[in-house]
């Protein structure tokens, strides 16, 4: 059935002219058929370069919406209309609109978990793979307002010094880890290191080892001399962690850090994808060129 379904996808695939792009936090099945799996930071680059004429995007919206700004000529498919990412969903353009309106002088960075008409009204765009080196390029005279992520906004005030207007959003996966989970986790595997995202509350990121995007996670894995990990993120990446790494273990922190919307991608809704060309995922002018500026921003600012 599975091998069946992968070939359609595959045959597909090809009468499409089409590239599959996965986030690190899909099903594992959907990770190994995809053309490429990374961080938000690294599937915008490939949505940006890629030569495919339909990209379909195993992922949430925003990260969909991405790709539709930056290669606007493009088909950008979305196998499920519903996933979607609370955190993107926490600002609206006329809470931004009056948060700025308050703050006149600042200087506004989005989280790329946002929708097509925040990053509009942004001047930066950036991930959590980029969010330090793109903030410490900003001019230290002007105010900084961050949204939504209220989490990765007080990870770059703490690495960064710099005081920010921030926003009170957050992830609700990421908000389900607790400091508790990592005490227990650590207590039964004393030797392994503790890795969390930026998105994490701030007593968990206070007693985590590394603070990493999941594409900087996969890295540090990769070179580090350690076997044994306590991963505190979306329990998703375990998948390529353990696949690039078989010789080294990687323990969840809670069976509850699963995302609801990045689970709604499956096998045969990527074949309906292609199949009916649905769901196209479009993003309006002047909305598109203005979000387009505060990425191309981001797409600048790319760490070794
Ligand atoms: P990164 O893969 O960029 O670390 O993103 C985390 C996330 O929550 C995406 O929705
Ligand atoms: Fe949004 Fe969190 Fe899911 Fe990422 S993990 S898509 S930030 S809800």
């Amino acid at each position: 059935m599975s091998a069946a379904l992968l070939e359609k996808i595959q045959t597909l695939k090809k009468q499409r002219n089409a590239v599959i792009l996965a986030h690190n936090y899909q099903p594992g099945e959907i990770q190994d058929m995809a053309d490429f799996t990374g961080d938000s930071l690294g599937l915008s680059v490939q949505a940006a370069q890629t030569d495919a004429e339909v990209i379909v995007f195993c992922g949430v919206l925003f990260m969909a919406e991405t790709a539709a700004i930056l290669s606007p000529e493009k088909t950008v498919l979305l196998p499920d209309k519903c996933a979607g990412c609370p955190m993107a969903d926490m600002i609206n353009a006329q809470q931004l609109q009056e948060l700025k309106d308050q703050h006149p002088d600042a200087l506004v960075v989005c989280y790329v978990n946002s929708t097509a008409e925040v990053k509009a009204l942004s001047d930066y765009c950036c991930t959590s793979g980029n969010a330090l080196e793109l903030t410490q390029r900003l001019p230290e005279d002007r105010d900084i307002i961050f949204v939504p992520d209220k989490n990765l906004g007080g990870f770059i005030i703490e690495r960064t010094g710099r005081d920010m207007i921030l926003w009170p959003g957050y992830c609700s996966t990421h908000m389900r880890i607790l400091a508790e989970d990592i005490a227990a986790a650590r207590k039964e595997h004393p030797d392994a290191r503790v890795l969390a995202h930026p998105e994490c509350r701030p007593d968990v990121r206070a007693i985590a080892d590394e603070l990493l995007s999941t594409g900087q996670m996969l890295k540090f894995v990769k070179t580090s001399g350690v076997n044994e990990f306590i991963i505190a993120t979306e329990n998703g990446i375990i998948h390529s962690l353990q696949k690039q790494n078989p010789d080294k273990q990687f323990y969840p922190t809670t069976e509850k850090a699963i995302c609801p919307n990045m689970k709604k991608i499956s096998l045969e809704k990527v074949a309906w994808a292609l199949e009916d060309m649905q769901y196209q995922i479009t993003v309006p002018e002047p909305v598109c060129t203005q979000a387009k500026r505060s990425l191309d921003r981001m797409l600048q600012v790319i760490p070794k």
